[in-house]
């Protein structure tokens, strides 16, 4: 008998030390965000807009549950350096092929930390005038903001640990988990 829920990744979850959010728990809850989604927006073709490459699983699922035509698309940004990130400065290394303006744009964010890199990069798509711009957030760390950010949907809130799985890596590891769990704190050494 094998109780470890952990032990049926193998590898790959190798250095997790606990589920936080079991893949069922998140897909009934990407599930009634696309549905929340789909009525909010119905005949209004939204975009959704990401960035890579931590929102790709969350964007993937969200996509096929939304019942309504959408579009979507994504941008790539990197840090100059640790302490510029802390201010929320990103390079943008791959900017939106679609025209904003005058589209409804829900911007999809896999985590909220800091909100600072989020804060940036919305003030940056305001600017080219889109009919609307929400947020839509999956995991949540509220107590760690430090700069304000209206979520028109939220997944789940979350403590202020980090994270892995569901598309969030720790070092490109751990994306391909259907689960969020907590790292071992050895790992981090
Ligand atoms: P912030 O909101 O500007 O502090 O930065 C959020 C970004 O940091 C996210 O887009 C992730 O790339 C990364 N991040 C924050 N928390 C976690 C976590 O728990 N696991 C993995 N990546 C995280
Ligand atoms: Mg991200």
């Amino acid at each position: 008998m094998n109780e470890d829920p952990l032990q049926a990744y193998g590898e790959l979850a190798t250095g997790v030390r606990e589920i936080l959010l079991p893949a069922d728990l998140i897909r009934q809850r990407v599930q009634a965000l696309a549905d929340d989604i789909s009525r909010d927006y119905a005949g209004l073709n939204p975009l959704l807009v990401g960035v890579l490459k931590g929102v790709l699983i969350f964007m993937a699922d969200l996509l096929r549950a939304i019942s309504i035509p959408a579009e979507v698309d994504f941008m790539a940004v990197s840090s100059y350096s640790a302490q510029s990130r802390d201010q929320g400065l990103v390079r943008l290394e791959k900017d939106l092929e679609t025209p904003l303006a005058g589209r409804h744009v829900l911007f999809v964010e896999d985590v909220i930390d800091t909100g600072l890199t989020l804060n940036y990069l919305l003030r940056t798509l305001r600017a080219r005038q889109p009919a609307s711009l929400e947020v839509c957030v999956l995991f949540d760390k509220p107590q760690r903001r430090l700069v304000e950010i209206p979520l028109r949907y939220t997944g789940f809130d979350l403590p202020p640990r980090f994270v892995v799985g569901y598309g969030l890596d720790y070092r490109e590891r751990y994306r391909s988990l259907p689960f969020v769990g907590l790292l071992d704190p050895e790992v981090f050494q």
